[in-house]
Formats: C-alpha cells, sequence, structure tokens
C-alpha cells in the first residue's frame, strides 16, 4: 500500500477501530492455543475490544495463526490484518544458546545467523514480530534476566544488538524469512536496584547514556522496527509514562519512528508503581508518552474513548500512533498477504532442518567458556569416564525463555555421548536431584518436579562415589535448573543448589580428575567449583544441540573458544561488579591490602573470580608488547595498534584479541579501561599472526561535560590481551 492509501484507510476509521489497533491481546481470546508470559489477572477485555485489536501476543503455528487471522478479518470492518508478535529469543523451535551464552561467543555475525534462523522458523509459523533483541545491560548477577543480555560491555551489546535485528529483519521485513525486531526494555530495564526484577532503577543521567543507551540505539539505528518500553522507572517516573525518555530521548534524539509497544500490562502497572491515580490517568500518561501499543493491560481498550471525546487526549496523538501500526503491518506486507509466510508444509520442511540443528550446534560449541584447565580437558580417550550430575539425563537445555522450544528435541549429554563414541568406555549416573529437596520453581510452562526421598538421595549419591572411583576421569555435571534464571527469577543466592554441592564435595573427595561442566543463565559463586575440581568448562544453557556441542569439546574435536561477557563475580556481596569500573581517588594496589583507607573490602578481593572477556582453550597463546604506529595523533588521523598472537601450545585453538583503551584524564572521569574492539584468531601449533586494530576519533569519544559525545585532547593508554586483564598499555596523545 502507498502512504496515501494509508492515510484513506485511517481517515476512514472510526475511533473505535483506531483504537482497537493500538490494544494488543493474547491468543487465548481468539482459540485455546497461546502461552501467558505474564499475569493473566481479568483484564475486562470485551468482545468489540478482542474484534477490533490490533495485534495477539503468544500465537504460535501456522495453522493457529492462519485460523485467527481469516476469523478476525472476515469480522473486521476494514479487514485490517492482526499483527502477531511472540517471544521468540534464543531461537523459535531450533534453541541456539541463551543470548548470554551468545555473548560469550564474541562473534555478533554468528547471532545473526541464529536470529535469521530463528526468523525463518518463526515466520513460517506465523508470526510477525520477535520481542527480541533485549538490549539491557546487565552488571549484577542476582538479576535472572541477565541471561537475556549479551553482557555488561556497551560496545560488545551494541554488535549484538545491531547483529541480531539485522537477522531477524533481513533485508525488507515484506520477504519471506524476515520477521520485525522489538528491542527492549527501554530502558534501564538490566539495573534493578538489588538485582530485583521489576525493582526502581537509579542510574544518573551520565550512566544511563554513556553504558546503558548505546546498544538500544544500536539496533534502533540499524532499523528495529518496533522497541518495547521497561517495567521499572527511569528518574522517578515509570518507563513506560515518561514523556522525556520516548519522545525526547527515544523519538527526537535516537530518530526511532517505528512502533513502541509497552511491556506486558506496564501501562496499568503505573498505578501500582504510584504514577497514577487510575486507569485513565495511565492511559493518558502512556499515550502522550508515545507508547503505540498496549499489551495486555487493557487500558487503552477501556479509556482512550472516552479520553478524546473528552477532549482530554487529542485525537491526533491516536492518529500518529494507528498511523505507525498500519505502517508497520504495511512494511511487513499483511495488507497483501495476511497470513505472510505462514505455511504448514514449511514448518515441517525447515523447523528444526539438519542445517539449523548444524548452526545450534556450532553456536554452542563457540559459547563454552573453559574458565579452569589443569590438565582433564580434553578427556582421555585412555580412561573410563563417569559422567554424573542432573544433567546427565537432562533435556532442560534451552534457557528459560524458550516457550516454543521443546524438550522432546534435544538430545541429552548421555545419548550425545552414546551417539558420537560408540566404542566408549564411560558410566553415567544423575548423582543427586537438580535441586535441593522441597525446592519449587515455577517457569512459563508446567514443569513438575519430582519429590526425592531423602533414602534415594542417598541411594543416588553412594552410586555416583563409587563410579567415580572406579573411573580415571569425572565430567560432572551441575547447574542452576532451567527455571532459576530467566524473569522473576531474582536470586540472592548465586550458588549451585545445596544437594549438587555436596555432590562435587564427595565426587572431588574421591577423584583428583574432574572436569565440572556448568549449566546456568547467570553468572554463579563457583568458588567451590573452581577450587575442587581440576577444569570448569561452563556451557550456559546451551540449546536444542548443547549437548552434542559438549561432546565435541569434551572429546578434544574442538577447542573451546568462548569468553566471558559478564565477569563471575567473587561472591554475591561484590555484585554489581564490572571491569569497566571507575577509578577512584583511593584505589586498591593488589598485594597491599593492609592498606587501610584505600577503596576495598576487608574480606574478599576487589577483582571478580573470573572477569570479563576471559576463556580458556586446549592451547595456549602468547600476545607479544603492543606497538603503535605514532605516539600521537589528531581527530582526523588513524593510529594503528598492533601485536603478535602465537599459538604456543599443541593443538589448533581460536583465541579473542581484544582491545581496550583508557582515556587518562578527562573532563568526566573515564573507565580504568574500555573495551573497543576484538578480533579472532585461529592458530595452529607454533603458528603467528600480526594483530592490527585501528584506533579513530570513534575510539575516543565519550559524553562529555559538555553532554555531547566528542573526544578531549589528552593522554590514552592502549591495551591488547585476550581478556580484560590485559596489562602493559602502550601510551599515545591526542592533539
Ligand atoms: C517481558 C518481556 C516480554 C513480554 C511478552 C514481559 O513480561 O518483560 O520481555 O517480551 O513479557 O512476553
Amino acid at each position: 500500500m502507498t502512504v496515501e492509501a494509508l492515510q484513506e484507510l485511517l481517515d476512514d476509521m472510526s475511533l473505535a477501530e483506531k483504537i482497537g489497533q493500538m490494544n494488543q491481546v493474547i491468543g487465548s481470546f481468539y482459540t485455546g492455543e497461546s502461552v501467558a508470559t505474564g499475569p493473566m489477572a481479568d483484564k475486562g477485555f470485551t468482545e468489540e475490544n478482542i474484534g477490533l485489536a490490533g495485534s495477539v501476543i503468544g500465537v504460535s503455528g501456522a495453522d493457529a495463526e492462519k485460523r485467527i487471522q481469516k476469523g478476525y478479518m472476515e469480522k473486521h470492518p476494514h479487514q485490517i490484518p492482526l499483527l502477531f508478535m511472540l517471544d521468540v529469543i534464543n531461537g523459535y523451535r531450533t534453541v541456539f544458546p541463551i543470548p548470554l551464552g551468545q555473548g560469550a561467543a564474541f562473534e555478533p555475525e554468528l547471532s545473526m545467523r541464529c536470529a535469521r534462523m530463528a526468523a525463518q522458523e518463526a515466520a513460517v509459523s506465523g508470526v510477525h514480530v520477535t520481542f527480541s533483541p533485549m538490549a539491557d545491560l546487565v552488571r549484577d548477577a542476582r538479576w535472572g534476566r541477565v541471561m537475556e543480555s549479551t553482557g555488561e560491555d556497551p560496545y560488545l551489546n551494541s554488535l549484538y544488538a545491531a547483529a541480531m535485528v539485522r537477522g531477524y529483519q533481513g533485508e525488507d521485513l515484506r520477504k519471506a524469512g524476515s520477521v520485525a525486531a522489538c528491542v527492549k526494555h527501554f530502558a534501564g530495564y538490566g539495573a534493578p536496584d538489588a538485582g530485583r526484577d521489576y525493582n526502581t532503577v537509579e542510574l544518573s543521567e551520565h550512566t544511563l547514556r554513556q553504558f546503558y543507551l548505546p546498544a538500544y540505539e544500536a539496533g534502533i539505528q540499524t532499523g528495529a522496527a518496533l522497541v518495547m518500553t521497561a517495567f521499572n522507572t527511569i528518574d522517578g517516573i515509570p518507563a513506560t509514562g515518561n514523556r522525556r525518555l520516548m519522545r525526547q530521548i527515544l523519538r527526537e534524539e535516537m530518530g526511532f519512528d517505528g512502533v513502541l509497544i509497552s511491556d506486558w500490562a506496564a501501562i496499568e502497572e503505573m498505578l501500582c508503581h504510584g504514577y497514577c491515580a487510575d486507569r485513565t490517568q495511565a492511559a493518558q500518561r502512556a499515550v502522550t508518552a508515545g507508547v503505540d501499543v498496549d499489551m495486555m493491560s487493557g487500558v487503552y481498550a477501556e479509556q482512550l474513548t472516552a479520553l478524546v471525546q473528552d477532549g482530554k487526549v487529542p485525537e491526533a496523538l491516536i492518529d500518529e500512533a494507528v498511523m505507525r501500526i498500519l505502517t508497520l503491518k504495511n512494511a511487513l506486507g499483511l495488507f497483501e498477504a495476511p497470513f505472510k509466510d505462514a505455511d504448514e508444509e514449511k514448518e515441517k520442511q525447515i523447523i528444526l532442518c539438519e542445517e539449523h540443528r548444524a548452526l545450534a550446534r556450532e553456536a554452542a560449541r563457540k559459547s563454552f567458556v573453559l574458565l579452569k584447565n589443569e590438565g582433564v580437558l580434553p578427556l582421555s580417550d585412555k580412561k573410563k569416564t563417569a559422567y554424573i550430575g542432573p544433567y546427565v539425563d537432562s533435556r532442560n537445555l534451552m534457557g528459560a525463555w524458550s516457550i516454543t522450544g521443546e524438550t522432546k528435541d534435544v538430545a541429552t549429554l548421555r545419548e550425545s555421548v552414546l551417539e558420537q563414541c560408540a566404542d566408549i568406555d564411560a558410566v553415567f549416573c544423575c548423582g543427586c536431584p537438580m535441586t535441593d529437596s522441597g525446592r519449587k520453581l515455577e517457569g512459563f510452562l508446567e514443569c513438575t518436579d519430582e519429590m526425592v526421598s531423602a533414602e534415594e538421595q542417598q541411594r543416588m549419591m553412594d552410586e555416583a562415589v563409587e563410579a567415580a572411583k572406579a573411573c580415571g576421569q569425572v565430567v560432572l555435571l551441575l547447574g542452576e535448573d532451567r527455571r532459576q534464571s530467566g524473569e522473576a527469577a531474582s536470586s540472592a543466592g548465586i550458588q549451585i543448589p545445596g544437594i549438587q554441592q555436596e555432590l562435587l564435595d564427595r565426587v572431588c573427595a574421591v577423584c583428583d580428575q574432574v572436569a565440572v561442566v556448568l549449566f546456568s543463565g547467570r553468572p554463579l559463586d563457583i568458588r567451590q567449583i573452581a577450587e575442587k575440581a581440576q577444569a570448569v568448562l561452563l556451557a550456559w544453557m546451551p540449546g536444542t544441540e548443547g549437548a552434542r556441542a559438549l561432546v565435541d569439546v569434551l572429546s578434544g574435536r574442538y577447542s573451546p573458544s568462548g569468553k566471558l561477557p559478564m565477569s563471575f563475580p567473587y561472591c554475591v556481596g561484590q555484585v554489581p561488579v564490572h571491569y569497566n569500573e571507575y577509578p577512584t581517588g583511593r584505589p586498591h594496589v593488589p598485594g597491599k591490602d593492609k592498606d587501610r583507607f584505600r577503596s576495598k573490602y576487608l574480606d574478599i578481593p576487589n577483582s571478580p573470580l573470573y572477569l570479563f572477556g576471559f576463556g580458556l582453550t586446549y592451547t595456549s597463546f602468547s600476545v607479544s608488547p603492543v606497538v603503535l604506529d605514532r605516539d600521537h595523533m589528531t581527530k582526523d588521523e588513524i593510529l594503528t595498534a598492533s601485536v603478535t598472537v602465537r599459538n604456543t601450545g599443541s593443538v589448533e585453538g581460536t583465541e579473542t584479541v581484544q582491545l581496550y583503551i583508557r582515556d587518562v584524564a578527562a573532563s568526566v572521569v573515564r573507565p580504568v579501561k574500555e573495551l573497543k574492539g576484538f578480533c579472532k584468531v585461529t592458530l595452529q601449533p607454533d603458528e603467528q599472526q600480526n594483530v592490527r586494530f585501528f584506533i579513530t576519533e570513534k575510539e575516543l569519544c565519550f559524553l562529555t561535560e559538555n553532554g555531547r559525545w566528542e573526544s578531549e585532547p589528552g593522554a590514552f593508554e592502549v591495551f591488547i590481551g585476550t581478556s580484560s586483564l590485559a596489562d602493559a598499555p602502550a601510551r599515545f596523545e591526542y592533539r
């Protein structure tokens, strides 16, 4: 449709029809088939609201989508098609590693491919919009949703947000295999006070803009069709009713002209926040802030008509929002093809096809982070292996947000080992239940927790200890339950469940060749694990092909190469913690712990147990001192920083060479170090490669005291290394 035709359509619509477009409802209002991903209080939707709603959340499957769309359009006065939106986070049916795991691959292009394949599966299943990527920066491991982020670094997050948007949307939303992306949760949702989900966010304007906004902006600049508001307050005002945030920062400054959707019931929640006295005020404030679509609160449906009729909300505001929604429907080609790519036959062909599974396996392999290895990994094929732990037979490898992933599609570790190593000498046992007895966990989907009696627990543990004794090496598969991270899964304790801790203790007491494979949606306090086990391989929630990928890596066919996108704290008392912190006036000097008046703890180190960017491989690398081609540069010049990276071990490996820069003195304090570039190099033993980074003004810019993104003259330090621990910087003068 042309813009003129869209305008004509808009002009012809009744007020009720227009407001209907701004209302999103759950699919079960039309059929029984949909997943509720938020509280389902009675929102008081009327039949008319449902008949005129502009979009639907939670429906998947070509058949369901087509039935709903057809039935709806037949009754709609202008036959305007519905938009179908769904959370396709780390995959649709073929599930990739959780986003935090994808961040560990330090390969945004890989995530672009994952997003593309997820989009293809979702599109043939009738999905038009995915609520992804989540571009929230995260620093606090207590917050369960860190699993949905790509980590603590604004530069890395920006690359990922952009790559995912590109992957979902492709060149043209109209084309087959493209779905519209929704950058969320605008803004600052990743910084809830005390790590408690939905809690207040307290960020200075500077911190918000310098660290938190860049990744959203990167997704928006790449052309994301939608943005979702955050549940939290920003500067005391709920994001969903925050005019300055939405009108000035999002629309004017960032130039976003797509559809702004509220998070689930967030408009109504402004009453609970104490920002709106009633639903009328909530509707008025949200629409004034520029929120186009009300996800599942019913406030727009109930209140907007009267507000317009009473002259409290100008109809022009409604028209503006509806035009954006119609424009999105048009960009997706829905007026001509209301089912878009929905196709039952294609669902059978594409979903979980070999190509998608292969990518899921590659992505999982690349997401694993080797945190410690004292010679246990790769496993020796001369020794008998005991695979022990609650993850031996678990299919729950997809992470909390995989609402369309099915556990039956996931191979277990036991199955994968037997499938790939036919003549292996191995034993398998669970050792203990996943969580401590009596612990009940809620997820989006039904999942029964089996109660294991104390005697049975004892028997399981004894069996595991005997297995460990009888074998030369143990792979201990431990971690959080799938439901322990994700939305509404904040946790004040960040250790593995106590029963698993006991299993670790008992197994490590009888075997000194233990490799722990850790499944987790968040950084954990793993001091005990790192102390007791000889190797620790972080597997995150690796997805459909996660177990097969693990066997690839445990067997040594592939060397792990992941790097932490979020620091692993020493303990929970250290969070929020991140590598790119500001220096203080009294910096802690490592080794000088007795120096009293320093910024330090009395009882723990300042540094996380494993810092951002850290990760080992099966080989070792040396990095030569940083060489700069000059000791000064000006605004228009390019400075080259280089190192020689050498594989000093005995097998092939991939290293992620990382560039960090520090602005030594500036009008606003700058972080001790900031990631500004990275490069993955694969080298054979003894092979070396010169790695060069080009530093331009862009890498030196920040939000100065003038409130502008600009560079300032002065000294800069350049670090290049294999993690954010990189030291021995080279220095240059920027004039
Ligand atoms: C979450 C969003 C999600 C939405 C729809 C909310 O509870 O915060 O991230 O997209 O539900 O499922």
